[in-house]
């Protein structure tokens, strides 16, 4: 389903991350006239929407300033909330944080939302909230589990939204992407780190733990999964997967990019620097999409190959952007 969003006035907070930035490219291209609130910083805070600087309306800020999102949100139509602090090693380090960024700034958010009545909040959680399968495929009503505090965070913050929903009737829809990955995705994230390691010519591919299993969803089908839950009513006051439906193991994903890349005699070794603590390992994640393809028509388009392909390039164009081999928390 293709939506006419031309003329409607759209805040994505994130908006200049890898995800929301992507979003933002959706959302122009359908006519959309964006408000991108971007995280501010002394030193510049235009991320990944750099190209963007003429065709949206940019407002730097916070989102643990209250303030500050009661003022951006003023006059949307929908609010599209991505911004948060994702990675999880971090989290170990500085949980602290990531309560007052992901919980206290959702609530600033939804909070925003209910005062301005906007027709729609489309909340971001992560399928980190559900730890380790417990059962396969994964869908909405399988148990949550704080395996870090991000999770913790995260869970924390849906709740939060979707409490505006039960208490004040505010209209939120939780979408709750599998992993995804493509060009402007960080450092950090594994499919980054192999491909870095591997355009700087190293021999060894140094990762954590190989046995995990993830669900991959290419960025783009990610961002239309995203607009088509912001029109569907049904999606109301719930959560939704956006996941393929399919897995492969970190050390397949490895070896597949290896080969991919024709070089000869690399080999993957684990760091145990990398590793998560046993307890806080995600050992296998895989999702249920039937919520997102009855009810929204969403299907993921770009099969795992296409998508590394893609990203391999990105990458291969932009080395400045990666210090290869040396491990980013
Ligand atoms: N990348 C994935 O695989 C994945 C999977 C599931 C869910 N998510 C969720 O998607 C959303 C976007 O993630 P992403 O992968 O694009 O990560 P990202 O780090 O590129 O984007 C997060 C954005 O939030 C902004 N931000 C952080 N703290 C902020 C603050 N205090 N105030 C305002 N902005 C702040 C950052 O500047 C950044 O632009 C997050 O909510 C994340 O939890 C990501």
């Amino acid at each position: 389903m293709t939506t006419d969003w031309t003329d409607r006035t759209v805040l994505v907070t994130g908006a200049e991350g890898f995800i929301g930035s992507t979003l933002v490219d959706l959302l122009r291209e359908r006519g959309a006239r964006v408000r991108a609130f971007v995280h501010y910083k002394p030193y510049g805070d235009k991320g990944n929407l750099a190209h963007r600087m003429d065709d949206v309306e940019l407002i730097a800020g916070d989102v643990r300033d209250p303030g500050r999102v009661m003022d951006a949100v003023a006059g949307c139509d929908t609010v599209f909330h991505l911004a948060a602090l994702i990675g999880i090693p971090y989290s170990y380090d500085s949980p602290g944080a990531y309560v007052q960024t992901n919980v206290t700034g959702t609530e600033n958010v939804a909070e925003a939302c209910r005062r301005h009545a906007v027709r729609r909040l489309v909340h971001t959680s992560t399928s980190e909230v559900y730890g380790t399968a417990r059962t396969v495929p994964i869908g909405e009503d399988h148990p949550l589990q704080p395996q870090s505090p991000y999770s913790a965070s995260k869970i924390g913050a849906d709740m939060m939204a979707l409490s505006h929903w039960h208490a004040f009737e505010l209209p939120v829809t939780v979408v709750r992407p599998f992993n995804t990955y493509g060009p402007r995705q960080s450092a950090r994230a594994v499919i980054p780190t192999i491909l870095a390691q591997l355009h700087a010519g190293a021999r060894q591919i140094k990762l954590g733990s190989l046995t995990p299993t993830r669900d991959f969803t290419y960025v783009t089908d990610t961002a239309r999964g995203f607009l088509a839950l912001a029109e569907c009513d049904r999606a109301l006051g719930e959560v939704v997967n956006l996941g393929t439906g399919r897995e492969i193991a970190v050390g397949e994903l490895a070896r597949k990019l290896i080969e991919a890349s024709g070089r000869d005699g690399v080999e993957v070794v684990v760091d145990p620097a990398r590793l998560r603590p046993s307890g806080s390992e995600v050992e296998r994640l895989l999702s249920d999409n039937g919520r997102a393809r009855e009810w929204a028509g969403w299907r993921p388009e770009v099969p795992l190959e296409e998508g590394l392909k893609r990203t391999s390039e990105w990458i291969a164009d932009h080395p400045h952007l990666f210090a290869a081999g040396r491990y980013q928390v």
